[in-house]
């Protein structure tokens, strides 16, 4: 079983236990279940936007039943600080995704700089479609509007960390996510 604390600390910033990881999984199996539906005798590539998706990814793609491949890109916004920069740093290795049905897979949209950069980029090597599954989003935060067809969890403008997302690269491997205590 999990160790799951109501409070923990890192570098002297409190988090508190905001989704717990019983909650994660009953998001998780339902976006599979919609992507299942969805894309059902199709073939997408799962596009992993690193490093924050991917415990999400793990799990998600092990629910999903899809005959799919899986890629990575970089992407960077926040750097070592609890705000997002707006700077939006790729790395876009060789992705083979010409005529294909693209899935980026994102931890969190915040300003949603960084998707809709992405999705910009992946539009020049021409796939056949180009959707997001986010586990979360902080609607309240967004500086350019992107659509995003598959959202986890709308959460209020708060700083959280676990389950992939970080402070300072801390905190990735919390089974739950925490926020920022007000
Ligand atoms: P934008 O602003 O471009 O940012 O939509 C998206 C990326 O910023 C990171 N991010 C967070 N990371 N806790 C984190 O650990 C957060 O509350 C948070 N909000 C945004 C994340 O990497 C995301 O991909
Ligand atoms: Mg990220």
């Amino acid at each position: 079983m999990f160790t799951q604390p109501p409070m923990l600390w890192y570098n002297q910033k409190k988090f508190e236990l905001f989704i717990p990881k019983s909650q994660i999984n009953l998001i998780v199996e339902e976006l599979a279940c919609r992507i299942n539906k969805d894309y059902q005798g199709k073939k997408p590539v799962f596009l992993l936007v690193l490093k924050g998706s991917i415990f999400f990814a793990s799990d998600l793609l092990r629910k999903v039943s899809l005959d799919c491949v899986v890629e990575t890109v970089s992407a960077n916004s926040y750097g070592a600080y609890m705000k997002s920069s707006g700077e939006v740093n790729l790395i876009l290795t060789k992705l083979d995704i010409t005529g294909k049905e693209v899935i980026i897979v994102e931890d969190i949209i915040d300003t949603g700089l960084t998707i809709s950069k992405l999705i910009e980029n992946l539009k020049l090597f021409n796939p056949e479609s180009v959707e997001v599954v986010a586990l979360l989003s902080k609607p309240g935060m967004r500086k350019v509007k992107v659509n995003v067809k598959y959202i986890g969890k709308e959460i209020p403008s708060r700083f959280v960390i676990g389950y992939g997302l970080d402070y300072s690269e801390h905190g990735r491997n919390l089974p739950s996510i925490y926020a920022l205590s007000e």
